[in-house]
């Protein structure tokens, strides 16, 4: 017989060992040991030898169009990039209580509107409470059939059983599969469910959306094991004490990365966005006060129009505070450095808040412009025209340099009512436009003396 050797390899650094160890030496990582087992003697057969699949060419190739699922939810469709493709396993990842059961529950039973089978597993809750809530959205369809289960073995036979047009597993870290001992929600599980649902959809060509919760360091639970081996990442995220949720693609096999969907969350589920700016600028007319500016920012290729607040004030403290919400803090200090530096505003005895209306991320250099137009006027105590929005990056010796989608975001101004946008003199705007005043700018104090003139 064969001798058989096993070792214990660190799946973090890959470093091997005769033994089990709890701590690796090497990249000092706990837990990471598992066993691996060597065949000494390793057999190839004749089988595999036969290889029917050689290498080919590209033009040898064929391609079939990939058929895709609308799930009637426009925003959901964008993100996905037009739709779940037949076949292909997709992971919505989210905190718990974001709302990714409702958005499911409400894209079945779109699908069961027209025609489609689906089975929503339901790992967590009961089928009454699934009941309730679909009752609640206004679901009744005889397509739609739910099962409470949590062994994989016995939802694989269903799907098998019943071929469904798209299958719903919620959650990833609820089953378990019988041929591991661990239980439900180990790295080890998490990975060979995924695995064996991956080749369930790949098999039978079903389309399988799995729901997974993110760990408190904001990882999708089981050390991004699960990226890894999915088609489609969909990360749903926003702010627990606002309605909205922001929908992002973070990995797309079958679609572009960039694109995002907004919803509101409303008595009746989850309710589509489509004009996200009018969400963000809802209270803006009514409250303007000095120190308040519009911003066009870009959220992947879709623009968006948000509110810049920033308050100026002398400090108690020796050393003045520096707090943002919504745009990175380092950021706000470059802008501070920029503007002492370039046009002498000494603000090292004020304590200066920037905020993003919304509890919106502002995380792009193009709402540079912006904040230190909030901060200057705020400063002067005047307030800044309330029909002009604000595009551009600030560099370190004053510059405003250019920034991507400057036509799209200056449409979305427009169409919205802005009578005028300050955008970088270097962007090269390709449409024409009419009704909105475009302003040139190429430096920080020219962009003063033109936006905020008494
Ligand atoms: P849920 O989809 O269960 O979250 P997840 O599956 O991501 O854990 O959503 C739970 C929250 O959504 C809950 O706090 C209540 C809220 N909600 C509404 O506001 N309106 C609704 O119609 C529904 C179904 C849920
Ligand atoms: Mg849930």
């Amino acid at each position: 017989m064969a001798k058989i050797k096993s070792k214990y390899v660190c799946q973090n650094c890959g470093y091997e060992s005769a033994g089990y160890l709890g701590k690796c030496p090497e990249c000092s990582s706990w837990s990471s040991f598992v066993e691996e087992v060597n065949n000494l003697q390793p057999q190839i057969s004749k089988e595999l030898l036969k290889d029917d699949n050689p290498p080919k060419s590209l033009s040898q190739i064929e391609t079939n169009t990939e058929i895709r699922l609308k799930t009637s939810i426009s925003e959901f469709d964008r993100v996905l990039g037009g739709g779940i493709v037949k076949g292909s396993l997709v992971l919505i990842a989210g905190d718990p209580g974001i709302g990714k059961s409702t958005i499911l529950l409400q894209t079945s039973g779109k699908l069961c509107d027209s025609n489609k089978k689906v089975l929503y597993v339901s790992a967590e809750e009961s089928a009454g409470q699934i009941k309730l809530r679909a009752e609640r959205l206004g679901i009744k369809s005889e397509n739609l059939y739910i099962y409470p289960q949590t062994n994989f073995e016995l939802i694989k036979k269903h799907i098998e059983e019943m071929q469904p047009d798209l299958v719903i597993i919620d959650s990833i870290q609820a089953i378990y599969t019988s041929n591991i001992q661990s239980s439900a929600g180990s790295v080890s599980q998490i990975r060979e469910c995924c695995n064996s649902l991956m080749n369930v959809a790949k098999t039978n060509d079903i389309s399988i959306i799995v729901i997974g919760h993110v760990t408190k360091e904001g990882n999708i639970a089981g050390p991004k094991v699960l990226e890894h081996m999915v088609d489609t990442v969909i990360q749903f995220e926003g702010d627990k004490y606002k309605t909205y949720r922001l929908m992002r693609s973070i990995k797309n096999r079958f679609g572009n990365t960039s694109e995002v969907g907004i919803f509101e969350m409303c008595s009746t589920g989850l309710r589509e966005v489509l004009n996200p700016s009018e969400l963000f600028l809802k209270e803006y007319n009514q409250t303007q006060t000095p120190g308040s500016t519009i911003i066009v920012t870009s959220e992947g290729t879709r623009p968006l129009l948000v509110e810049i607040q920033a308050l100026v004030g002398t400090t108690p403290y020796p050393t003045p505070r520096r707090v943002a919400n919504g745009v990175d803090v380092s950021r706000v200090l470059q802008i501070l450095a920029v503007l002492e530096k370039r046009i002498g505003l000494n603000l090292s005895k004020q304590d200066v808040y920037v905020n993003v209306i919304g509890g919106i991320d502002v995380s792009e250099p193009a709402a540079d412009l912006g904040i230190a137009l909030a901060i200057i006027t705020c400063v002067r105590d005047v307030i800044f025209d309330s029909h002009t929005a604000i595009i551009g990056e600030i560099g370190l010796s004053g510059e405003i340099r250019a920034v991507n989608h400057i036509d799209k975001r200056i449409n979305e101004a427009k169409k919205l009512g802005f009578k005028r946008v300050i955008i970088p003199a270097s962007n090269e705007i390709q449409e024409e436009f009419e009704g909105i005043e475009i302003l040139k700018v190429s430096r920080i104090i020219e962009a003063i003396t033109r936006a905020v003139s008494k």
